[in-house]
């Protein structure tokens, strides 16, 4: 179960939820894998606090290059020196706001494997798309690039996150039955891209207007592993909630 906090909180808040999460989240342990993707300021904070919890702390972007004139960009290996484990790629926040490509997208999921970083790389479609009969199109698109740009990767090495961009922020989740078609459909892509083992090894989680309230039925889906979630993952209390539901 993942939070994605965007672009929310300060240091000190970051402290506080982390001082509140850890010990409950030790319950947890060995059942659920929890991670936090928190902004870059808090970053460093967030992995020194989780060191040993199990908790993995991530970041919710980075650039492909390691170094050099980049300004305003963070490298993995500058993640890895804070303690990140992992890095959401190709959030439909930048596609859409900060025009990544699907080429950049999978230069830095490859990226992310060399260095020894979690790629949890999302994909989805507009609602636009969705009416129109494309979801499947646009979302075995975004697949197909992500997992040429691979290599050698094994699928336990990979995260990917379904999520329409529909649900994202809007209270509108995507039904149980909507998920897992489009989870199942990518478990199944994978399996004609890389083989069966690859397709049972990668974790799909789903995000978009994950809740209490509706985690449940999302979870007992077959091909769903987990959530990504953003406004529900904001008060430690509901991301507890919705990992308790994730062990369920
Ligand atoms: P919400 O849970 O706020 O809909 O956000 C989902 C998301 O974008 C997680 O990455």
């Amino acid at each position: 179960m993942a939070a994605n906090w965007k672009m929310h909180k300060t240091v000190r808040e970051a402290q506080d939820y982390m001082a509140a999460l850890l010990p409950r989240v030790a319950d947890f342990a060995g059942e659920v894998d929890v991670a936090v993707f928190a902004p870059f300021t808090c970053l460093s904070e967030v992995a020194r606090m989780a060191e040993g919890s199990g908790v993995i702390a991530g970041a919710q972007n980075f650039f492909y290059e390691d170094s050099g004139a980049f300004t305003g960009e963070v490298s993995a290996p500058m993640l890895l020196d804070v303690g990140a484990r992992a890095s959401i790629i190709g959030h439909s926040e930048r596609r859409e706001l900060f025009c990544e490509t699907d080429e950049a997208v999978a230069r830095k999921a490859r990226r992310a494997v060399e260095a020894g970083l979690l790629p949890v790389v999302c994909v989805g479609e507009t609602k636009e798309e969705r009416d129109a009969g494309r979801m499947w199109e646009k979302v075995s698109g975004q697949v197909r690039a992500v997992v040429e740009g691979l290599g050698e990767a094994s699928g336990g090495q990979v995260v990917l996150a379904y999520e329409p961009i529909w649900a994202i922020g809007t209270g509108e989740t995507a039904s149980p039955e909507d998920a897992q078609d489009a989870i199942g459909r990518i478990r199944e892509l994978l399996g004609e891209l890389r083989g069966g083992e690859f397709a049972s090894e990668a974790r799909i989680l789903y995000g978009g207007s994950i809740k209490p309230g509706n985690i449940s039925e999302i979870m007992a889906q077959k091909d769903v592993d987990g959530g990504l979630v953003g406004g529900a993952s904001l008060e430690v209390g509901s991301f507890l909630e919705l990992v308790g539901a994730a062990r369920d």
